[in-house]
């Protein structure tokens, strides 16, 4: 997955799957130019250029035209042009039922996760055209195809990446550019770790792994995405979930109902 040469930008870096694909992409190779709202993204800066990597800190709000403009410009300066994008930055902002929403909070929601994704699209995407090389992923969400109870905001934010996504794929795979969507299950981030032990256990409890995701098995998936040996992949939805997605009722014999799998 040698990414040596390419300079990679990772949105929502200061901690959780950015933190951590920030890290495998700089150990592949790429000028890492990591980007968050949160000022603690320049410990994760700081940690990687201790290991010797090449890395810059930028701090902007994705949800800002200007400011993912001016964040972009600012890692030219720094580390080059933006070969590899990671949109990564997202937040759950609004848990409640669908009718009782707040218009403002569901607005949020919208502009950081799916306009974040767009300001940094508008922003990179022309000199990847001139350059004919890019790579981008967006990192969406299981919830985009499946929805997730009281969170529609998050949900709708989420499913409105992959037909943004999709769109890039049509406009520019002629021009040496893919653009794919991750959707992660449920993954041990340290936000992850702290929710309470029940809905862990049942996160865990309805996926076939019996586990959750590792924030490096997204980092390594991402990687290879970003890689010159995934140029024929685009416009796809990946899956990384430990098989929550699939219709996970036992109803194959008795005693799969019973909960053995033997
Ligand atoms: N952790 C999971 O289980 C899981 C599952 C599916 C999808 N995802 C998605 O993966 C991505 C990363 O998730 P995570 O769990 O690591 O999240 P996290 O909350 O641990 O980290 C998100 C980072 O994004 C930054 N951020 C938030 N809003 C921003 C803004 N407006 N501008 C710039 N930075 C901003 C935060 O400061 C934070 O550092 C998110 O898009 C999330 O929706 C996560």
């Amino acid at each position: 997955m040698g990414l040596e040469g390419r300079t990679a930008l990772v949105t929502g870096a200061a901690r959780g799957i950015g933190r951590a694909t920030a890290r495998v992409l700089a150990e592949a190779g790429a000028r890492v130019a990591v980007a968050d709202r949160d000022v603690a993204v320049e410990e994760t800066a700081e940690s990687l250029r201790s290991q010797g990597h090449e890395v810059a800190a930028v701090t902007f709000d994705v949800a800002s035209p200007d400011g993912a403009r001016a964040g972009v410009s600012r890692v030219r300066e720094v580390l080059g042009d933006v070969d590899v994008l990671v949109s990564n930055a997202g937040i759950v902002d609004h848990i409640a039922p669908l009718v009782r929403m707040q218009r403002e909070r569901w607005a949020t929601e919208l502009d950081v996760n799916l306009g974040g994704a767009f300001h940094l699209l508008q922003a990179v995407l022309p000199v990847m055209v001139e350059r004919r090389w890019g790579r981008i992923v967006v990192i969406s969400s299981v919830a985009a195809p499946g929805g997730l109870y009281r969170q529609a905001g998050y949900a709708a934010s989420k499913a409105g990446l992959l037909g943004l996504a999709k769109t890039v794929t049509l406009e520019h795979a002629r021009d040496g550019i893919t653009c794919n969507a991750v959707l992660p299950g449920l993954i041990e981030t340290e936000t992850v770790a702290a929710m309470p032990e029940e809905i862990r256990s049942a996160a865990i409890a309805g996926t076939p792994a019996r586990r959750l995701g590792r924030m490096e098995e997204v980092a390594k998936l991402i990687a290879f995405l970003a890689s010159d040996g995934a140029g024929y992949i685009n416009g796809a939805e990946i899956r990384i979930d430990g098989g929550f997605s699939l219709n996970t009722a036992a109803l194959g014999s008795r005693r799969e109902v019973r909960g053995s799998s033997q």
